[in-house]
């Protein structure tokens, strides 16, 4: 029976004169990032988890807090979940936080019970302080993967950059710098050609890893001028090893200078072996077909105050924003779109005034949406206001859904300075 043919990208030669190139560049354009100054795997967890559909700049001060509050993984584990919602507040995607924890919770249970049953050594790292144990972040892959909220790009990520292991990575920014770098026209989606970019991520951090092993006198040379001329950051990136560094080139590489629309090819350290750049196709790659259409909703808000607290209510389990508070809303439909006639319907009773507020647009998902808020003062309260009543000091330490954070913010401005 015939052997299928291997893709043409995976030609050795080539692959192999990518991994210094990409090293060298990532050694003197790194950014200077929080995480990259450490080289704690479980700091580097909290960012991995963290900038998933999340950008750098929007992370660096939630990571910075959340590594202020809970520095530890026993931190993070018995951390209240009001509090892991509050720092998670405005990121979104708060399952997410969710799943850190339930991990974290998991890593210190196994690591108490293996314990109890007298393996101690596999399990604690002695601390300088007699009496006070710390949990180690798994190293194996397999375990890594298999704990909640960690894919297998993120375990990649977190095994490569926290322990040096060969283990590649493969998201939106790596897609789009090796489809361009090989031509690789077809979707990145069919299994088939995803199968085939994980193979490339292996295949190049396998390389990193075997240049560990046999380090240029070269690169050696050129990552200690880069030591003495740049910030902590370049030299822990190299310390940690070429597998750490190869990966994260590729999520710079694809951050910096292989963007999705206008990428910097001029300053391109591979220009010269990328096919899209040679035939002039960056503008096509990735080809990653239709995107899924969007839909409109619009939501009506309803801010009600009395006697300087309003109501608000928590999102129940399973839902989108599962856990944060937020005003009542209700979602007009083409039946009813009326505003105050959805408060009376929902509320069971008219407002004595009913003013609007604000509108937020926003998006979750594919769901673009309109939230219009309206001021609310009441005739009296009746009981089918169900939520609770806070101050504007108390909603601050609550964790909010991040449109309703707005309106708490406006209502509270805008109402009490009315009064
Ligand atoms: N995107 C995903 N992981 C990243 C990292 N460690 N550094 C910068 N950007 C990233």
């Amino acid at each position: 029976m015939a052997q299928p043919t291997p893709h043409s990208a995976l030609c050795t030669p080539h692959l192999k004169r990518l991994v210094p190139l990409l090293l060298d560049w990532f050694a003197a354009n790194a950014r200077d990032l929080p995480w990259r100054r450490t080289r704690d795997p479980y700091a580097i967890w909290v960012s991995e988890i963290m900038l998933q559909q999340t950008q750098v700049k929007t992370v660096i001060p939630f990571w910075n807090r959340w590594m202020r509050e809970l520095p530890t993984i026993e931190a993070a584990a018995k951390a209240p979940s009001a509090k892991i919602h509050k720092l998670w507040e405005g990121l979104g995607y708060y399952t997410r936080v969710r799943n850190l924890q339930k991990a974290a919770q998991q890593i210190v249970a196994q690591q108490i019970s293996r314990r109890r049953r007298g393996d101690e050594s596999q399990t604690k790292t002695k601390s300088e302080t007699p009496h006070v144990v710390s949990y180690k972040f798994p190293e194996k892959f397999d375990y890594v993967l298999a704990l909640p909220g960690i894919g297998r790009y993120t375990a990649g990520a977190i095994c490569s950059i926290a322990f040096n292991q060969p283990t590649p990575i493969l998201d939106g920014n790596v897609i789009r710098v090796l489809t361009r770098i090989f031509g690789i026209a077809e979707n990145p989606k069919e299994k088939k050609t995803n199968a085939l970019l994980w193979q490339l991520a292996e295949e190049l951090v396998m390389h990193a890893a075997r240049l560990d092993s046999s380090c240029s006198s070269r690169r050696k040379k050129a990552h200690s001028k880069f030591r003495t001329s740049q910030s902590l950051l370049t030299s822990a990136a190299t310390i940690k090893g070429s597998c750490s560094a190869l990966n994260q080139s590729l999520m710079e590489l694809g951050a910096l200078v292989c963007t999705p629309s206008n990428p910097q090819c001029q300053i391109c350290p591979v220009k010269k072996l990328c096919v899209a750049f040679a035939e002039n196709r960056t503008e096509e790659l990735p080809n990653l077909g239709k995107r899924e259409a969007t839909t409109a909703r619009r939501f009506i808000a309803f801010v009600v105050e009395k006697s300087g607290r309003f109501l608000i209510r928590q999102r129940p389990t399973g839902v989108v924003n599962a856990h944060l508070w937020e005003f009542p809303n209700v979602e007009a439909t083409g039946v009813n779109s009326n505003p105050k006639e959805i408060f009376e319907s929902e509320f069971g009773s008219a407002p004595k005034d009913f003013m609007p507020l604000v509108t937020v647009k926003h998006s979750i998902t594919r769901y673009r949406i309109t939230l219009e808020a309206f001021a609310v003062r009441l005739k009296k309260v009746n009981t089918k206001m169900d939520g609770v009543w806070k101050t504007p000091a108390q909603m601050q330490r609550l964790a909010f859904a991040s449109a309703h954070k707005r309106l708490a913010s406006i209502a509270t401005n805008r109402i009490l300075s009315d009064r």
